[in-house]
């Protein structure tokens, strides 16, 4: 792993030398001590992200093994956005402020932290976009169920302390290959099972203000609160590398459901790069057509995501 023990003066070092855009990696960071992720401050966004449905909660009865899109109709949190992060402590729940990039003062956050990082990521990673930033308030002992996300995702500890458990982005074991074609194809995550002895070969990292992790598109993971009240921000964007893998699985879905047995995606490079050409020329010729007809296509190459839940 990098070695990250000089604190960094920048708000975010990803240890430019050490940086691989596909492996999981600790992270130092100053950015609890940015003003908008005061307390204060994080509850006034939270009552606006709210009016615009954009916050996701679940109350602390969720476990590892929930199914991660069903954990707030599976354990609800019935209380308000400001109720829940004023008295966060006493709130037994788990709370997540979507899109913040969508509000213009967090819009600032989110580009000055990627700023930061963008001309390491560029050098390895280039076609950074879809930019997006989280924030995660959580009761003690609250669960974050085992899942994945599409997204490249810097996760920075804020505010009080938690375990993270994160799985390699290529380990079939935690996630199979099919379950990551289903993913990529619908957002649908019904084959990520959580095992308990997947605990064994996950990456562990003891969060605390100024400590975090480079989570790479789809690595698997878990958080689990430690015994008091947290805050974690999470920063997040595609590349034109995300959205090829994306589009391959997406493709190796639809042949698996023609009762094919596709190769894993990067396991045949002369037969991954004509795929991806030719989907992308079909993708192409389809966006033009909708343009054509008068319908928005939404693009993975903007530069901030769209609100979406996730
Ligand atoms: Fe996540």
């Amino acid at each position: 792993m990098a070695d990250t023990s000089d604190c960094p003066a920048r708000w975010l070092d990803v240890g430019a030398r050490q940086f691989d855009p596909w492996r999981v990696t600790p992270i130092r960071h100053r950015v609890h001590e940015h003003s908008l992720l005061a307390l204060n401050k994080v509850i006034a966004l939270g009552t606006r992200l709210e009016d615009r449905c954009q916050v996701r909660t679940h109350s602390d009865t969720a476990a590892a093994g929930t199914p991660f899109n069903d954990a707030p109709r599976l354990h609800p949190n019935r209380k308000t956005a400001v109720d829940t992060l004023s008295d966060i402590e006493h709130a037994a729940a788990w709370m997540s402020l979507l899109n913040i990039q969508t509000d213009p003062e967090y819009q600032s956050l989110v580009d000055t932290v990627l700023d930061d990082v963008k001309p390491t990521v560029e050098r390895l990673d280039p076609g950074m976009s879809y930019r997006a930033g989280w924030i995660f308030v959580t009761s003690p002992r609250a669960v974050t169920p085992f899942h994945m996300d599409k997204e490249h995702n810097f996760i920075l500890q804020i505010m009080g302390r938690k375990r993270l458990y994160v799985w390699q982005p290529d380990d079939t074991v935690a996630v199979s290959e099919a379950a990551r074609d289903l993913f990529h194809a619908r957002h649908n995550r019904d084959l990520i099972k959580w095992r308990d002895e997947l605990r064994e070969r996950a990456l562990v990292f003891d969060l605390e203000p100024g400590r975090g992790a480079y989570m790479p598109s789809t690595s698997p993971h878990l958080v689990e609160n430690g015994d008091g009240p947290s805050v974690t921000a999470s920063f997040t964007y595609y590349t034109d590398a995300t959205r090829r893998n994306s589009l391959l699985h997406a493709v190796n879905h639809r042949l698996r459901s023609a009762g094919l047995d596709p190769p894993p995606i990067g396991s045949r490079p002369m037969r991954d790069a004509p795929l991806y050409a030719g989907v992308r020329t079909v993708l192409g010729v389809k966006s033009l057509v909708r343009r054509a007809i008068g319908r928005q296509a939404v693009s993975p190459t903007a530069r901030y995501a769209m609100h979406q839940f996730s």
